[in-house]
């Protein structure tokens, strides 16, 4: 995750006030005041999107089934590089994408199984293998020309003005800021940390939204009424009072990073004090180890979600379970993680789904297409039994961060 020697992140840093510093820049560009400025980006690349999805209608007007695996990737990196670099990559338009997003994918794969095997970073395999790759694949080539024209655009947009949310990550690495924070190297790996994987995660719970809601009808027509109740077609919905007051769109969302958290994977943290012990049987940690759980799992436990794998967002309505109950399942439910470590832009994250969701289902109708998404025979569920189960949107994530390869394939009609 370190893509250049010392080009450490918010995210990777282990030393505190390296890491303290580094954070400090980061949320200095993620404020109310910078939300608000750049958000018009999110609608503008929803509108892109919906130019391109439904170029093609049957004759009741359903647009062709779209894979919102690879749909979504495109709009999340073309909406967080125009949101936070104020960049222009136009993914959703341009055949770049057929060569981007594989290199993205096999990075994150060798991330992945970097991150359980560290050893094969220490001996230098990835480095090798990327250069390596550079002279006898011309799409490596071509990603790399990419990247490098990706990386100047964004620092030449950022220098002395701020165009996104990330600008004071790139004024940092050029030494313009008064406080200490990011040297060039770290300023890169910033820069593609926050970008690439908020663009996934943004992918991600738009493509859960859309299968989730396609399943549990009575669900999309809840949120349908609510939602269409406060906004019309065509009219510009942005962040404020009237997304933010709306209870059920908030489950809607939980509800999805609940079964599809995008950060899925074990979030490691080092045991620093001596005494310390995990779980009932009182295991006990020594200094300097490692300990971790996944976010896949634990939100998946029906010792503290019941129905664990049923897509149901009343379970986040208080009234609808017992209060310790639902205290205790809030308190668990964690996808941005707690404590100094946690999400640096998890208040971005909300904003960009509730923006996104609402005018999803203001402007269009959606539906499962006949296509379904491929799930290779050795991906199985563990609650074959449980209720919802059938409706599972189950993903193979081969070692890797993030998510799977295809589907699910949505229909979208304009209202
Ligand atoms: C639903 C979307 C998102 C989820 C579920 C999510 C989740 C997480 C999680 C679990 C971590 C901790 C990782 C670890 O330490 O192992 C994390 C870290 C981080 N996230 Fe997010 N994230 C999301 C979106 C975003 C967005 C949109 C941004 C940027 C605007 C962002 C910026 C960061 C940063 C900078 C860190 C590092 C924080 C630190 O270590 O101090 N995330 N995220």
């Amino acid at each position: 995750m370190i893509p250049i020697p010392d080009g450490w992140s918010t995210m990777t840093s282990i030393d505190k006030t390296l890491h303290h510093n580094l954070r400090r820049v980061f949320r200095s560009g993620v404020t109310a005041e910078c939300l608000t400025r750049y958000e018009p980006a999110i609608l503008r690349n929803l509108e892109v999107y919906f130019s391109e999805l439904t170029k093609v209608k049957d004759a009741e007007g359903w647009s062709a089934a779209a894979d919102m695996r690879s749909w979504n990737l495109s709009l999340g990196f073309d909406t967080m590089a125009d949101f936070g670099l104020g960049l222009q990559t136009d993914l959703l338009r341009s055949p770049a994408r057929e060569f981007v997003f594989p290199a993205l994918h096999v990075h994150e794969k060798k991330m992945g199984l970097w991150e359980q095997l560290p050893i094969l970073n220490d001996l230098g395999i990835g480095h090798f293998v990327s250069r390596v790759l550079l002279f006898v694949s011309p799409e490596a080539k071509l990603f790399s020309d990419w990247y490098n024209n990706f990386l100047d655009e964004a620092i030449r947009n950022n220098t002395f003005q701020s165009r996104g949310i990330f600008a004071p990550v790139i004024q940092s690495g050029q030494g313009l800021l008064e406080k200490p924070g990011h040297n060039r190297a770290q300023m890169i790996g910033e820069g593609a940390f926050s970008t690439f994987s908020s663009a996934d995660a943004y992918g991600m719970m738009l493509s859960g939204f859309t299968h989730y809601l396609s399943h549990y009808p009575h669900v999309y027509n809840k949120l349908a009424i609510e939602m269409r109740g406060k906004f019309k077609p065509g009219q510009k919905i942005t962040w404020g009072p009237q997304l933010e007051s709306s209870v059920y769109l908030r489950a809607v969302i939980d509800e999805v990073m609940r079964l599809l958290p995008p950060a899925c994977g074990v979030h490691w943290r080092e045991c620093e004090r001596p005494g310390i012990t995990i779980g009932a049987n009182k295991f006990p940690m020594p200094v300097g180890s490692d300990v971790g759980m996944s976010l896949f799992s634990l939100f998946r436990d029906g010792r503290i979600f019941c129905n664990p794998v049923q897509f149901w967002p009343e379970r986040w309505i208080p009234g609808t379970l017992p209060e310790a109950e639902q205290s205790f399942a809030r308190k668990m439910f964690t996808p941005f993680l707690i404590g100094s470590r946690n999400c640096a832009g998890g208040h971005v994250a909300i904003m960009i789904a509730s923006v996104a969701f609402a005018h999803v289902i203001v402007n269009y109708d959606f539906q499962m297409a006949p296509e379904r998404h491929r799930t290779s025979a050795h991906v199985w569920s563990n609650a074959p039994n449980e209720v919802g189960a059938e409706f599972e949107l189950r993903f193979q994530s081969h070692y890797s961060i993030a998510g799977w390869e295809s589907g699910p394939f949505i229909q979208f009609r304009e209202r």
